[in-house]
């Protein structure tokens, strides 16, 4: 993979994968510090230390299912 490329991958009922050279910055414009090129963004806003994903979300069900997109 090219340095500058990423590449996001929504797992099911899971976290977004984002692998590449990113920045993550909260809502206060503040960048989160982050030494990995792979990080795992929860989305099902459960995690104890968001946004990174911490495993919650196999306790519960439901989070989306990208396969299913176009049953809503
Ligand atoms: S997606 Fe894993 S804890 Fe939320």
């Amino acid at each position: 993979m090219p340095e500058r490329d990423v590449q996001i991958t929504a797992c099911a009922d899971g976290p977004l994968l984002v692998r590449g050279a990113v920045q993550v910055v909260g809502e206060d414009g503040q960048t989160i510090d982050n030494p990995r090129r792979t990080v795992a963004l929860c989305r099902c806003g459960s995690s104890a230390i968001k946004p990174w994903c911490d495993g919650t979300h196999k306790l519960i069900r439901g989070v989306s299912d990208p396969a299913s997109s176009t049953s809503r």
